[in-house]
């Protein structure tokens, strides 16, 4: 989709439809005008709620404020609604402005119509697909003081990047088990580097034994597709922080010999959709060329069945010495997510870890499916991703840790136990498991993202379609920009 911004008027732009998105349902405003019609299809725009007039060219669609939160979601489902209909090649629309010089909405606005024009055929013979593909962006009616050229145009280019990589991200996890096992992540990692100048290392099986990455090494045995771990890093000059993001990559948890149910097994290619979040933000921070070093690591591995399997009773010992009594080779997650933090503290010593990781089906069940959980030891840094992740338009909630659920990860054989003694409270157990894997000095500058819930989602929701929805990418873009602005 390429975007024009022009101080042309919208009536002076030629295109195949305009776009008018009608603000807390105020009809009477100077940018509504068919409000007859509009009455007659009884339209009355409500948030996402849509009206498309064929033969006047133009497609209503109500939000519900000029935040973004409601921007993004109704312009998403606008430009979703003409799929297929390949006569819309071109599209324009007017401005929305909250607050003079706040480009906000602007930015949310190219991001709705890029996430929202997202499809993923990939495997369908017969391809629906987005038609859109440019869009006329007019800034009339909006003199220089109120939103200058220089800033609108900034707007929409750091939109266009956040939501591209958003749909990066999503076409990884989107592709089958058997078309994107770990060499293909690496593979993906490797081109990704080469294409936006990015450093680039990948841990074969023999590095990882070497790396002494057991726990990481016995989840990928049973499985033809032998593991790898990827090390990208954006290395800018005189750097003004520097940033770790830790992805869990299992492009396919079968669950091990602690064997899924039929109906929890389906969709579980989504279980890369951390490891798949950090290569996107690794694409969204180069092209930004933010001014924070920032590296991603992810533990791409398979979970599967054989007679070479994981089992529970094994004890596994981990990259930093622990020992881990296995109670369920389906709490696999944690088992990669230990080696690959203890690796990435090992190699870089970094202001914030983030973590993200499809960890627990507690978190989902605990938050419901359009919330990620947060947890860590610092509320600061915790509040900060709630914070970034509200303007970015993601749903987080804080999960705090409690020394009373530390405890039932006890084991009586082994330093640590990969499962609770208790079936409550899971996704923060699997938190306190994994701090277990950060060493002191990092304690405090570590928060985990338990992204199960928001993930993978099968049906539409938002600015979201059927599947992966990229969780995570917007949300820590957008607090890695931050960052580059707060600290000079
Ligand atoms: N990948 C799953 C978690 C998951 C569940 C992600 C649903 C997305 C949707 C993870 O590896 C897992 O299986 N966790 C177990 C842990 C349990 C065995 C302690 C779970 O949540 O049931
Ligand atoms: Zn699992
Ligand atoms: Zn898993």
């Amino acid at each position: 989709m390429n975007f024009n911004i022009t101080a042309s008027n919208i009536k002076d732009i030629k295109a195949d439809l305009e776009i008018i998105v009608v603000i807390d349902g105020d009809l009477q405003h100077a940018s509504v005008k068919d409000r007859k019609l509009l009455k007659k299809a009884g339209f009355s725009g409500s948030q996402d709620e849509v009206c498309h007039l064929i033969e006047k060219k133009r497609l209503y669609v109500g939000a519900a404020d000029l935040k973004g939160a409601a921007i993004r979601p109704a312009v998403a489902t606008a430009i979703r609604s003409l799929t297929g209909k390949k006569a819309y090649k071109t599209v324009k629309m007017a401005t929305y402005v909250s607050h003079p010089r706040c480009s906000a909405s602007i930015r949310a606005m190219v991001e709705g119509l890029v996430l929202g024009g997202y499809t993923f055929t990939q495997y369908k013979s017969k391809k629906s697909e987005c038609p859109v593909k440019t869009v006329e962006i007019s800034l009339e009616g909006r003199d220089a003081h109120e939103i200058s050229m220089e800033v609108a145009a900034r707007a929409v280019h750091n939109g266009e990047i956040a939501a591209e990589a958003t749909n990066f991200t999503r076409d990884i996890v989107n592709t089958t088990p058997d078309d994107c096992y770990p060499e293909i992540m690496a593979n993906i990692a490797e081109k990704l580097a080469k294409n936006n100048g990015l450093k680039c290392n990948i841990l074969t099986p023999k590095a990882l034994k070497k790396e002494k990455m057991e726990a990481l090494l016995a989840v990928a045995r049973a499985s033809r597709h032998k593991p790898r771990v990827i090390h990208l890093a954006h290395t800018p000059k005189k750097p003004k922080a520097v940033i770790t993001l830790v992805g869990k990559g299992l492009t396919y948890d079968s669950g091990g010999l602690s064997l899924k149910p039929a109906d929890y097994m389906v969709t579980m290619k989504s279980d890369k959709s951390g490891g798949s979040a950090v290569l996107g933000l690794m694409k969204a921070i180069s092209e930004m060329e933010l001014p924070i070093e920032v590296h991603g690591f992810v533990g791409a591995v398979e979970n599967m069945i054989g007679g070479d399997a994981y089992k529970p009773d094994d004890v596994l010992k981990a990259k930093n010495g622990k020992t881990i009594e296995i109670r369920n080779t389906d709490a696999e997650g944690r088992l990669v997510l230990a080696d690959t933090l203890a690796y990435a503290q090992q190699e870089v010593k970094a202001d914030y870890i983030f973590d993200f990781a499809t960890l627990t089906g507690a978190c989902v069940v605990g938050v419901g499916h359009y919330t990620s959980g947060v947890m860590g030891f610092n509320d600061e840094v915790k509040e900060l991703v709630k914070k970034q992740a509200r303007i970015a338009g993601e749903l987080v909630t804080p999960l705090d840790f409690n020394d009373y659920l530390k405890k039932t990860i006890k084991s009586e054989i082994a330093d640590i136990c990969n499962i609770s003694n208790t079936r409550y409270g899971g996704a923060i157990t699997a938190g306190q498991f994994l701090s277990e894997f950060i060493d002191e000095d990092h304690k405090e500058r570590w928060v985990h993202i338990d992204i199960a819930g928001p993930a993978f989602v099968e049906h539409a929701w938002g600015e979201n379609p059927h599947g992966a929805s990229g969780a995570g990418v917007r949300m820590m873009l957008r607090l890695i920009e931050s960052l580059s602005r707060d600290t000079h």
